[in-house]
């Protein structure tokens, strides 16, 4: 049932018919990697936001929330390092133009051939012949591949005329290929910053920028370029690429107005930008997203037991709304894979249609961000423990830089997972029993973005007024309800098992008789009559019975 390589483009379409996810600027042309969250989506994904907030904020004593400005001093981005280190070695296929991360690059071994590939025979003619004008040689064309080269040593390509032993010529080779060609003809690797920048002030910098060139036509193309920087500089500010450095900025203000003690955390939730080079699989990753991020400070020495009751925490949280728990694992950080202010770091990995991937990081940062905001802004970002014995010292009374532990989530990541997780196509028999297919979305009911569908049966004969009475009863129990008359009423269902619609109620002609409506289950479809003035009661026990399960 769950074909693994038709399972995205089925969600993919069905996410946009039933309006969850909808190109951004579509009408546009659309803009790339970008992407709206719909009438349901923007619910589904608000639902696995509240939740989070619920798990993280709402039902611990030791969580405190914030809401930072996304735009913060560019400062901040220098001492936590992204200014400078933010960044991605890209390369350009000097063939295809093809761009893309090195560090991701296919990497053949010695001995290995390397078939450039292209999409069709046409292509092949030209890349041939672009080589052989760039390069000097003229590689064998087989279909739509290029043949004739063979990776010789770790840094050296060879060229192999046809039937030959002994290459005709090398080429120095960086260890990788570019991911759709297979192409080794490749430029330098250049380092690009994933911080989307603007500018602050009244003043436009493009004035001083255009003044500037004016005056310095004498200078290079590098001391020009330094020049326009430094203007670009000065009033330049960035969209936040994580919600974290916020909770290390604001950590003495939450600590104190809060009386939090140490061990304690500060949660935030919302938009993140990165200027990413390769946007893949649909949302997974996107330029713009959002992220359920906590910082967890604790005593330095204790990092480990709290790195290890997160990793518990978060995947247990991931794995409550799923229907394939065992989807989720985690996978230890290797050390050449740790960042540099991490001593360990876990991925809460899902298993996508694309295989096992990340869904959630949980680190272990150091006292690296505090001691680093504290260098940059002369704040001194410590925490003192009256109770506690100084090691140093043996006094009691101990100031420390605290130790921190991040569960960092993507909520659009999360998202994603539950539409892939919720995904089912069943085969059930139509009403003249021929074998049909029934998509059905079964999302978790916390999730779902309706909980509730009322459907009067036919539009008239005043079925619509009970229906919208009774939807106004869910309203006002806080339940989202859904009044529905549009088409047949089996075509109604399906349209609700394809948004997830735990329950659909439906009043028909005997419900002004009888006073009883009869309540359809999405995942079983068994249908039960109950008396309606309990309907609500009866789909709260229900929804609150599905969560506890
Ligand atoms: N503060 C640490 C941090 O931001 P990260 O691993 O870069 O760590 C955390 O991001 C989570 O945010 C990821 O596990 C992923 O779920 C989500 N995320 C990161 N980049 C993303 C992107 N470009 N699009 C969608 N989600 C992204």
């Amino acid at each position: 049932m769950r074909d693994a390589h038709k399972i995205m483009e089925k969600i993919i379409s069905l996410a946009k018919q039933r309006g969850f996810i909808f190109q951004s600027s579509e009408i546009y042309g659309g803009l790339k990697s970008a992407y709206d969250y719909g009438p349901l989506g923007v619910e589904l994904k608000r639902n696995i936001m509240n939740e989070w907030w619920r798990t993280m904020v709402y039902e611990r004593e030791d969580v405190t929330g914030l809401d930072a400005s996304i735009i913060m001093h560019p400062k901040v981005w220098e001492a936590s390092g992204h200014l400078a280190g933010f960044s991605d070695p890209l390369v350009d296929c000097l063939i295809s133009k093809e761009r893309f991360r090195a560090d991701k690059a296919p990497t053949p071994n010695i001995g290995d051939e390397i078939h450039i590939t292209c999409n069709d025979k046409g292509q092949a003619k030209n890349y041939q012949l672009a080589i052989e004008k760039r390069f000097n040689i003229v590689l064998q064309r087989n279909g739509k591949n290029l043949e004739g080269l063979k990776v010789i040593d770790t840094n050296k390509i060879g060229f192999f005329e046809t039937d030959q032993e002994k290459e005709s010529k090398t080429f120095d080779f960086p260890g990788y290929v570019s991911p759709t060609f297979n192409s080794p003809f490749l430029s330098k690797e250049k380092q690009f910053n994933l911080m989307f920048r603007s500018q602050i002030g009244a003043v436009d910098a493009l004035g001083d920028i255009a003044n500037f060139v004016n005056d310095n036509k004498h200078l290079d193309k590098d001391e020009m370029k330094q020049g326009i920087e430094k203007i670009v500089k000065d009033s330049a500010v960035y969209l936040r690429p994580e919600t974290a450095q916020a909770m290390f900025v604001q950590f003495l203000n939450c600590q104190q107005t809060m009386s939090m003690k140490i061990p304690f955390g500060i949660a935030q939730m919302g938009k993140s930008f990165r200027n990413e080079i390769t946007t893949e699989h649909y949302i997974f990753r996107s330029c713009e997203f959002e992220q359920m991020e906590m910082e967890f400070f604790v005593e330095p020495g204790t990092q480990k037991k709290w790195l290890d009751y997160w990793i518990d925490k978060r995947l247990e949280w991931w794995k409550s709304f799923s229907n394939y728990p065992d989807n989720f694992i985690y996978r230890a950080h290797e050390k050449d894979e740790l960042a540099h202010y991490a001593d360990a770091c876990y991925d809460i990995e899902y298993k996508y249609p694309w295989g096992y991937d990340e869904l959630e990081g949980v680190a272990s940062r150091t006292d690296y961000d505090l001691k680093k905001h504290a260098e940059h802004s002369g704040t001194k970002l410590s925490y003192f423990d009256q109770q506690k014995e100084d090691p140093e010292t043996g006094k009691m009374g101990w100031r420390y830089t605290p130790y921190v532990i991040e569960p960092a989530a993507g909520a659009t990541r999360g998202l994603l997972v539950y539409l892939i997780d919720a995904y089912h196509e069943e085969t059930v028999q139509d009403a003249k029993g021929n074998d049909t297919t029934r998509v059905v979305m079964k999302l978790h009911p916390k999730l779902a973005p309706f909980k509730v569908a009322v459907l009067p049966l036919i539009k008239k004969d005043g079925l619509p007024e009970i229906a919208r009475d009774l939807v106004n009863s869910f309203m006002k129990a806080g339940i989202n309800a859904r009044y529905d008359e549009q088409h047949a009423i089996g075509k109604r269902y399906r349209r609700h098992d394809e948004v997830g619609t735990p329950y659909c109620l439906t009043i028909d002609g005997e419900t002004k008789a009888d006073n009883c409506v009869t309540i359809r289950d999405r995942d079983t479809m068994k249908q039960e009559r109950v008396s309606m003035n309990e309907a609500v009661k009866i789909i709260i026990d229900k929804l609150n019975q599905s969560t506890t399960d």
